[in-house]
């Protein structure tokens, strides 16, 4: 009796106990990794002056980078961010400035004449945006960006690429990564309005490869005290060829490849004096699109040309003011290993904050990632730095200040 007991218990006990241990193993396992994943503090290369500028005035570089738990890797943040992000309140006036080849320019400003910290309109610091691919000021990061920025007292003005903000085509131009002339027109009109308000610009994606060409170009005669680039693409040959890669494809490429075809639909009857319309429509990819359309636009003998003359990392070194650059390690826009980090190692004025997790404009954090990310405090506190401690970041990073205008 008492031995069949025992036996019953033993029984019981492994089939109870076995399903079980292996539940605690799992949520051990589980927890663990999330718990990992949670307490990584994303890599910062730069010199150690610039290293220690930042760890002063813009912490959030020491912080771990906790991705939201249930939003796997970068594809999945990407989409989710792209679903899910909340949309900050934000009232623009816009101004429409014109350009020498008889077009027109977009742009949208928040002046925030109620800035309490700068309430004289003529030296209230100003940060320039730059929106992605197919983007303009109505985009979730530009206006998380202007929250940002203007609870702190600055000026916003977003810069919309041609033919994206809502404007008419008034020639058949509208924008390239390459092409700087309409930035440079844009910047010189910021400074002609305000010549004693610094300015700092924000690139985000294809507006980071603008914002870094064009600052590579101007040197120290950018008209700029800074520079901010978010999931910038370093290489676009890199950056097109994992956006072919099946997946990425049908995730995020052909959704990309139609806003482009909208917009030139939408301009159908400028565009068609100078390209054929219909082929351009035909494209499935971005690259298809670029050849058959932009760099034709821009007069490139191949896409191949553009995409050289398009990737920023090669600018770096002729760059001449403080650069923060956020980029993800599972950015499937922007491949790590275009990661220009040798180029970075030997610039004083350039740095780039890496994360393990965060794909592309996305950074979520916590559990429900609607609110403020990772991402919007770099850019605040980056943003913040800049404008409060011009003298030291300079010296960080090893810029006369005599050398700039
Ligand atoms: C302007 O800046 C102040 C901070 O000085 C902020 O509280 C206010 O909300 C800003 N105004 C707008 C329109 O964003
Ligand atoms: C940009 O493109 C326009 C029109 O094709 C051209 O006139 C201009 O020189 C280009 N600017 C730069 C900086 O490449």
């Amino acid at each position: 009796m008492f031995i069949a007991h025992v036996e019953l218990w033993r029984t019981y006990w492994e089939s109870v106990s076995r399903p079980y241990t292996v539940f605690i193993c799992s949520l051990t396992a589980a927890l663990y990794y999330l718990w990992g994943r949670k307490c990584q503090t994303p890599a910062l290369v730069s010199s150690k002056a610039f290293s220690v500028f930042l760890h002063k005035h813009c912490p959030v570089v020491a912080e771990c980078f906790s991705p939201t738990p249930w939003c796997w890797g970068g594809r999945l943040q990407t989409l989710v961010c792209a679903l899910l992000k909340s949309r900050p309140r934000v009232t623009y006036r816009n101004e429409l400035i014109g350009t020498v080849d008889g077009g027109q320019i977009s742009l949208d400003w928040v002046d925030n004449q109620s800035s309490a910290a700068y309430p004289e309109c003529s030296t209230r610091p100003t940060v320039l945006i730059l929106p992605g691919l197919t983007g303009n000021s109505q985009q979730s990061y530009v206006l998380h960006a202007i929250s940002q920025a203007t609870r702190r007292g600055y000026r916003c003005v977003v810069f919309n690429n041609r033919g994206v903000g809502g404007e008419e085509l008034l020639t058949p131009v509208t924008y390239c990564a390459a092409n700087t002339s309409d930035l440079e027109n844009v910047v010189q009109h910021v400074k002609g309005l305000y010549p004693h308000a610094p300015v700092l610009g924000a690139g985000v994606s294809l507006g980071g490869m603008l914002l870094l060409n064009y600052l590579g170009r101007k040197r120290s005669d950018s008209g700029m005290v800074a520079g901010l680039t978010i999931s910038v693409p370093w290489d676009a040959h890199k950056s097109s060829a994992s956006m072919e890669e099946p997946l990425n494809w049908l995730l995020f490429n052909k959704y990309l490849t139609s806003g482009l075809c909208r917009a030139v639909t939408r301009h159908r009857k400028m565009l068609e004096k100078v390209v054929d319309v219909d082929y351009v429509l035909k494209a499935r990819t971005i690259r298809e699109f670029d050849e058959r359309f932009t760099s034709l636009l821009f007069g490139y003998k191949s896409c191949t040309e553009y995409y050289h003359d398009a990737s920023p990392y090669k600018k770096l070194p002729n760059t001449a003011v403080p650069i923060l650059c956020l980029n993800a390690a599972d950015d499937p826009f922007s491949p790590q290993n275009a990661f220009p980090l040798a180029i970075v190692q030997s610039l004083p004025n350039v740095a780039l904050l890496l994360t393990a997790h965060g794909g592309h404009i996305a950074f979520l954090q916590g559990l429900f990632p609607r609110g403020e990310s990772y991402m919007e405090r770099v850019f605040g506190q980056f943003v913040q730095a800049v404008f409060e401690h011009p003298k030291d970041i300079m010296k960080a990073c090893d810029i006369k200040e005599e050398k700039l205008s």
